[in-house]
């Protein structure tokens, strides 16, 4: 197949590529001049075509679109960008995708679109009572706060519009913490000084956080300067609760609804093996891991509490999940080179 993978020097889109190659179809992959990963992509061979443009740029769009059987739609802003970064790339970059599909790619047999847990608001007093149900309509709301889930939640309804109008055969993934098993460690949440600056962020958000900063800062003070580990709870005690995801996972999912037609107009969650996970069970095991101690914060305020139903995700698509998080810091710890 022909298969088109947006952002394809990304994080995710690197190893999609790369997943594709080894599987035989040809890729486009289409990504800004500046992405570091797109040189690497090169040195995958003749399989793979490189197109350096901007979502926001129709006319850079459509030629990396043409007569693909499949599009993985993975570029979009994500993490440090304005608020016009967010529509342009997302909204309008999605659009851009999406038009040149009907205008070019008249044979195309699936388009994914990654979406993301923001869009439901996870962030609750006490955490979230029950796990997010990605695949049951209304279950769990779509009530995501701030521009980025925004951007996801008119992503979907864009790639539903196309899929009842024109017929164009879409797939959504919800991701969750999606990393490289060499990213995990040095997650914000696990960390003294990353969780201290979010708290700070969250200010307006929660009105306990000045409470829960004004602890962090106190064991920041106490550590001497030294960087520490941080194994966050709650003002019960309960420890905070995240689900993750190995890069290698995500593909994994993201190969499967290229050959199962149902998949079409579904919306997938997408989490690794053994989840959820705690700060109780990583923490400890990444300070022994990484030989720097870690200290225990009770926060009060919103905790970070949820977990996701994949049953779905495994009946359809038969998705089966292989890396769990301490699989992935094993890795990340060896493939450090030694300080
Ligand atoms: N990684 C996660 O935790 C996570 C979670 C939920 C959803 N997602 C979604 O999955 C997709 C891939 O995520 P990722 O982790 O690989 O992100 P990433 O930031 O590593 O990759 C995104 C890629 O998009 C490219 N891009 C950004 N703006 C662009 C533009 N204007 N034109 C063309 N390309 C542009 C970037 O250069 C980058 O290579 C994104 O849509 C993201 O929103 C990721």
């Amino acid at each position: 197949m022909k298969v088109l993978v947006t952002g394809a020097g990304g994080r995710l889109g690197r190893v999609l590529v790369e997943a594709l190659v080894e599987a035989g179809h040809e890729v486009n992959a289409l990504d800004v001049q500046a992405s570091a990963g797109l040189g690497a992509l090169q040195r995958l061979g003749g399989q793979v075509r490189l197109y350096r443009g901007h979502l926001e740029h129709y006319a850079e769009v459509e030629p990396a679109v043409a007569g693909a059987d499949a599009v993985y739609h993975l570029g979009a802003a994500m993490g440090s960008f304005t608020d016009f970064q967010f529509y342009t790339t997302n909204v309008t970059g999605t659009f851009h995708v999406l038009q040149a599909v009907r205008r070019a790619a008249p044979g195309l047999r699936r388009f994914v679109f990654p979406s993301s847990d923001a869009v439901y608001e996870k962030y609750i007093p006490g955490g979230l009572p029950a796990p997010i149900q990605p695949d049951r309509p209304n279950a769990t709301p779509r009530d995501g706060k701030g521009l980025y889930a925004m951007t996801k939640i008119v992503g979907e309804e864009m790639l539903w519009s196309y899929l009842r109008t024109y017929g164009i055969p879409g797939t959504v993934y919800r991701f969750p913490i999606a990393r490289a098993a060499a990213e995990l460690p040095e997650f914000y949440e696990f960390w003294l000084d990353g969780l201290l600056r979010h708290k700070r962020g969250q200010r307006r958000a929660d009105a306990e956080s000045p409470a829960a900063v004004e602890v962090l800062e106190r064991l920041q003070r106490d550590a001497g300067g030294e960087r520490r580990l941080v194994l966050a709870r709650d003002a019960a005690g309960r420890p905070y609760q995240r689900v993750y995801v190995d890069a290698r996972d995500v593909v994994q999912a993201l190969l499967l609804s290229l050959d199962t037609p149902d998949a079409t107009g579904r919306s997938f969650a997408v989490a690794g093996k053994d989840q959820p996970a705690t700060s109780e069970q990583i923490v400890p095991y990444l300070s022994r891991k990484l030989g720097v101690p870690y200290v225990e914060a009770r926060l009060p305020g919103i905790p970070t509490f949820y977990d996701v139903d994949i049953s779905a995700t495994r009946e359809v698509l038969g998705y089966r999940p292989q890396y769990d998080v301490f699989q992935m810091i094993d890795e990340a710890v060896q493939q450090t080179p030694a300080a």
